[in-house]
């Protein structure tokens, strides 16, 4: 397999949520290192206290000291209780303040959310919906979403099949798609770039390759991304004709294409209406193919139409045993598909 590229935009550690660019995760990031390093200093503490209760035991029984086990309230003994007692209580009662704040902070977007994008898992893919009060400015596009940056996005999460679990480690904690429920979350990226999210439910063979990507971008390029998506596929058939060399000219790959693929692919624009699979209308716009399993490029295109089930075991998406020419007809097809 021809190896995938790195991502522009995308950091060298994708999933580390130690490093959180987002309202919706930053408060956690903080909370998660202030009980860490409460947590360290409570253990360095009675450690402490242990080691120098243990240097400094009592003396040993002796004829003067004849009731070894005898326990009481006479000494300043009980002090040290009621102190350990006291500072425990109020060490946990501002830790359990700062749970329940930083739970609120996150529960809901810093300000109202300009769109809602519905998110339906699969096994093991994600459908990506963006919705608007004028349908003519609803399309689909799956695996990969694009949010203006600083601002937050309403998220409907639901499931096509079994639970899985929406998580975008640098921008938020996880939320579970379930069959038959929508539930409700949000998205924000501070900072403009490329993030990796990784479905965080074990649901089947292939659920380590369901990931997607967010990719954030400054207000006016997100517009005219979303604009562009609005689009039906432009003209491909006379995209394929022109790089056909005229020797041996190759078949029609949206032909092909209207042949294999579109029982389950759609793309705007052409005769491809399938809505098992991933829409392709604008495939060449995203960075990945298969759920960000392979970076999209030519070869990846051609392993994944011939080796689905050899890349990711079990997927839905069949082996395709295409004649050398259709295949690369189809591939050449698809690459117009900006
Ligand atoms: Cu979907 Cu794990």
């Amino acid at each position: 397999m021809t190896p995938t590229v790195p991502i522009p935009g995308m950091s060298a550690n994708p999933m580390s949520y130690l490093h959180t660019y987002s309202p919706g995760a930053d408060p956690v990031t903080r909370l998660g290192w202030g009980l860490g390093i409460i947590s360290i200093a409570v253990v360095a503490i009675i450690s402490g206290l242990l080691l120098a209760g243990i240097l400094r035991r009592r003396e040993p029984a002796t004829a003067a000291n004849s009731d070894p086990l005898h326990v009481g309230r006479e000494g300043k003994g009980m002090r040290w209780i009621y102190i350990g007692v006291g500072v425990s209580t109020m060490v946990l009662f501002g830790l359990a303040l700062w749970t329940l704040t930083t739970i609120a902070a996150v529960s809901r977007p810093p300000a109202m959310a300009a769109f809602t994008v519905r998110v339906t898992g699969y096994q093991w893919w994600w459908r990506v919906r963006y919705e608007d009060r004028d349908p003519s400015r609803t399309f689909t596009t799956a695996n990969e979403i694009h949010i203006p940056v600083g601002q937050p996005v309403r998220l409907e999460l639901e499931s096509g099949d079994v639970i899985h679990s929406f998580w975008i480690p640098q921008l938020g904690g996880k939320t579970d798609t379930i069959p038959g429920q929508t539930n409700v979350s949000w998205i924000q990226a501070d900072k403009p770039g490329v993030y990796r999210g990784q479905c965080g439910e074990y649901c089947g063979m292939q659920h380590a390759h369901m990931a997607m990507l967010v990719v954030a971008d400054p207000p006016d390029v997100f517009a005219s991304w979303w604009a562009a998506q609005l689009k039906p596929a432009a003209t491909p058939a006379q995209a394929t004709t022109a790089a056909l060399p005229p020797a041996a000219p190759l078949p029609n790959g949206q032909t092909v294409f209207l042949t294999y693929c579109a029982a389950c692919h759609a793309v705007r624009g052409t005769d491809a209406g399938g809505i098992y699979g991933p829409d392709l209308t604008h495939l060449m716009s995203r960075h990945m193919i298969a759920a960000g399993t392979l970076s999209n490029d030519e070869a990846h295109l051609a392993e994944w139409i011939r080796h689905a089930q050899q890349i990711k075991p079990g997927t839905r998406m069949p082996d395709i045993n295409l004649p050398e020419r259709d295949l690369k007809a189809v591939t050449a097809f698809l690459q117009t598909l900006h």
